[in-house]
């Protein structure tokens, strides 16, 4: 199978920017699905990226674009509900928010429309940890959308489908799967780092819930290179792939490791889990959401591989200590003046 033509959902995000730049480099032509073109500036530039402005959600809008494709690539996915209603108590069937919508019926949506179209191969991103059974709604519904992807890809399954009404036909039909399990992901424009050193940048003491949940944080250049490289990789179809990178760290770690890179130290206080809660359910509900009870329940969770780097993608990933200085501690020299006196007191 030699594809030539890939429609990415997602493409306009952290992760999808730099899919898509991967996927132009190797000579790909690219269509990027997205709900507003203009916000896509970066990728409307780019040579072989045709980017359209879609409602992802309506299947007959999905059925068109995914027309003459050879493969799709989803990377869809939104860490907080509009309304932070998740919690254990919510039973995976009976819940129908954002996150089952954007993790669980859009990816059924999407296995409908490759079917229809005959769309041969499709690469899902889910997360690391993501279960059907999986406390966190985030985590939950990703494990509910990519076990029902798997189904798609899987011809010989015996596997009962029981906790959707799903569309049963769709398997055998031969669609070649493959589907990630990041860590948490870092990179130049990632939220996860930024967000900390954002947080570093402003605060003298720093209060943090889930200071021992365990990352293994991989890098997106990383991420990127396994998706795009796994297209016409035989061997890559059929399998799931957790990515990590080479070192675990706990969340107290990572904001020590940004304070080294940005030079600016802080008191970190690691809040009980009661404190934790409370935190969260204050953050989740200011603008921004920095932080919601489902981050916390997902944090309950170590969010570590069991394995290596998967070898099919070649090389070693990248840690983070060799990449976070090229985009922490880059400031302009304003900035840099800013902080000085800030550090002076003046
Ligand atoms: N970042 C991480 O650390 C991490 C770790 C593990 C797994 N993942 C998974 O990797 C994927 C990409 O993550 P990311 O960090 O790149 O996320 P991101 O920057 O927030 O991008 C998410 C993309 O999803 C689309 N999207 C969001 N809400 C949508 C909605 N309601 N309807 C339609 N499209 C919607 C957006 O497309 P438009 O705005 O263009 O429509 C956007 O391009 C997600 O599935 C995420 O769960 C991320």
């Amino acid at each position: 199978m030699i594809i030539k033509n890939v429609c990415v959902l997602g493409g306009s995000g952290f992760v999808g920017t730099y899919v898509v730049s991967q996927l132009v480099e190797k000579g790909y032509k690219v269509r990027v699905l997205t709900r507003k073109r203009e916000r896509s500036k970066d990728l409307i530039v780019l040579p072989t990226v045709e980017v359209v402005e879609a409602n992802i959600h309506d299947e007959r809008v999905l059925n068109k674009q995914f027309e003459g494709m050879d493969a799709v690539i989803n990377l869809v996915g939104i860490l907080h509900e509009r309304n932070c209603h998740s919690s254990r108590v919510d039973k995976p069937q009976a819940r129908r928010g954002d996150f089952h919508e954007n993790h669980v019926e859009l990816p059924r949506k999407i296995v409908h429309a490759c079917a229809i179209n005959q769309v041969p191969r499709l690469l899902h991103m889910s997360a690391l940890g993501a279960e059907p059974t999986a406390d966190s709604g985030y985590l939950r519904s990703k494990g509910i959308g990519e076990h029902l992807v798997r189904e798609a890809g899987l011809p010989d399954s015996k596997h009962e489908n029981w906790y959707l009404n799903g569309p049963k036909f769709i398997r055998g039909q031969g669609m070649a799967v493959t589907i990630f399990r990041p860590s948490v992901i870092f990179g130049r424009g990632d939220s996860f780092v930024s967000k900390f050193a954002g947080l570093i940048k402003s605060f003298p003491i720093l209060p943090l819930a889930g200071a021992g949940a365990k990352f293994q944080p991989v890098f997106v250049e990383d991420v990127a290179n396994a998706f795009v490289s796994s297209l016409n990789n035989l061997e890559t179809f059929g399998k799931t792939y957790e990515l990590c990178g080479p070192k675990v760290y706990t969340l107290k770690e990572i904001m020590e490791l940004v304070m080294d890179i940005t030079g600016k130290k802080r008191s970190i206080i690691p809040l009980c889990p009661r404190l934790s809660y409370v935190q969260a359910l204050i953050l989740e509900n200011l603008p921004g959401k920095m932080m919601t009870r489902d981050n916390l329940l997902s944090m309950q969770v170590d969010n570590v591989c069991g394995c290596d780097f998967p070898a099919v993608f070649g090389g070693k990933p990248a840690a983070m200590e060799a990449i976070l200085p090229s985009y922490l501690g880059g400031e302009n020299p304003r900035e840099r003046y800013m902080d000085l006196r800030e550090n002076a007191g003046r």
